[in-house]
This record gives structure tokens, sequence and C-alpha cells, in this order.
């Protein structure tokens, strides 16, 4: 058996098991999509957002990248953004991010890897803003976990620069965005930052003519 053949067997075995359990399990799955989430996590093949949140398929519209970053000049993000929120209407947000990101430690360290390296640049710029409680923690792991952490509010920030968000949030007062973070050593979520609909952002970046 080739390696690869072991998903397809797997995917075989999936659907028998779901139809002896559920014979019209797939037929209603695939007539309605309605998630209230929007999950923006990491590639990071530790952590799916069904499996680690036990929801079935259905409940979650996932986007992942490297270090689950929000880039504004992203149409890949920016498309799955605006999709889930006028579209499928989600009422959160999510940005997930988890220790021992590879993306992180990559930005915290001075290897080039390639063209992964323009995509993490914007990591180095919030070690930069926040270089003094950064480099405050001894303990690596603790410091790229701090900035892990850091990251994840970021983005949950460059989310509410958006004009996909601010425009819902005027309309439809939805949604409220969350940052959380996964730990791959006990599999738990902890929750970050919040920033519930209409939350106040730096006047800089309001848009004023949504
Ligand atoms: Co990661």
């Amino acid at each position: 058996m080739k390696d690869y053949e072991r998903l397809l067997n797997g995917n075989r075995d999936y659907a028998a098991e779901m139809v002896a359990k559920d014979p019209d399990y797939f037929k209603r799955l695939s007539e309605i999509q309605r998630p209230e989430f929007l999950w923006i996590g990491c590639s990071d093949s530790r952590v799916p957002a069904n499996e680690i949140t036990n929801t079935p398929p259905g409940e979650i519209f996932v986007h992942r990248n490297v270090a689950n970053i929000v880039i504004q000049t992203d149409s890949n993000l920016l498309s799955v953004l605006q999709y889930a929120v006028e579209v499928l209407e989600v009422k959160h947000v999510i940005v997930c991010g988890h220790y021992g990101c590879g993306g992180v430690l990559a930005a915290m360290s001075n290897h080039h890897l390639g063209v992964v390296n323009k995509w993490i640049s914007s990591i180095k710029d919030i070690y930069r803003f926040h270089r003094a409680e950064v480099d405050g923690i001894s303990n690596m792991d603790e410091r790229a976990a701090r900035l892990v952490e850091l990251n994840v509010c970021e983005q949950v920030n460059n989310l509410a620069k958006t004009s996909i968000i601010q425009r819902a949030w005027k309309v439809n007062k939805r949604p409220d965005l969350h940052g959380w973070v996964y730990g791959l050593k006990d599999g738990r979520i902890k929750t970050l930052c919040d920033m519930p609909a209409g939350s106040a952002i730096d006047p800089i970046y309001q848009f004023d003519n949504l």
C-alpha cells in the first residue's frame, strides 16, 4: 500500500461509519451550510479546528495559514472573511494561535527560510513593538509563548482594522472577535483577548464612509 492510500482508505471507512450511524448524514450536511463561527488558525497539522473544539463538520468555517496572520492585502484571507461575515453571517470570528508555533519561532530567529520569512515578517514587527516585555522573559520557551499570545491579539486587532469587520459592526452589530491560544502539550484552549462588535479601535484605522 502506498502511504497516501492510507488517507483514501481512511476516507472510505469514515464515510461508511457515518452512514452506518446516520443514513441521512451526508445528505443533510450537503444541503445547508450555516456555521456561526469563522476560525483563523495556524496551518500546523496538530491544530485542526473541529477536532480540538469537539465540533462536527458544518459548525466552523475555517481559514488557516502559517502563524494565523491577518494581513490587509491577503486576498485569500479577505475573501474568506467577507464570505463568512456577509454571506454566512457568522456571529464570532476566532483567531486561534498555538504555543510552539514554528512560524512564530522562525520570526524570533535570524534564519532565512525562504518566502515564509516574508510571510512572517509582521511578527518581527510585533516583537519590536513589545521588545521590552518579550526580552524581559529569560526562559526562551516562555518568551516564545508570550510572542505567540501577542501575535494572536495583534491579529484580532488587524481584523478590526478591515472595512469588512467595521461595516458589519456598524450595520449588523456582529461579529464578536476572539483571540485564543491552544496548548500542544495539554490540548487546552486558553482565551486571551476579545473585541465585541463595536469595540473601540485606534481612530487612524476607522473608516467614516462605510
Ligand atoms: Co503554528
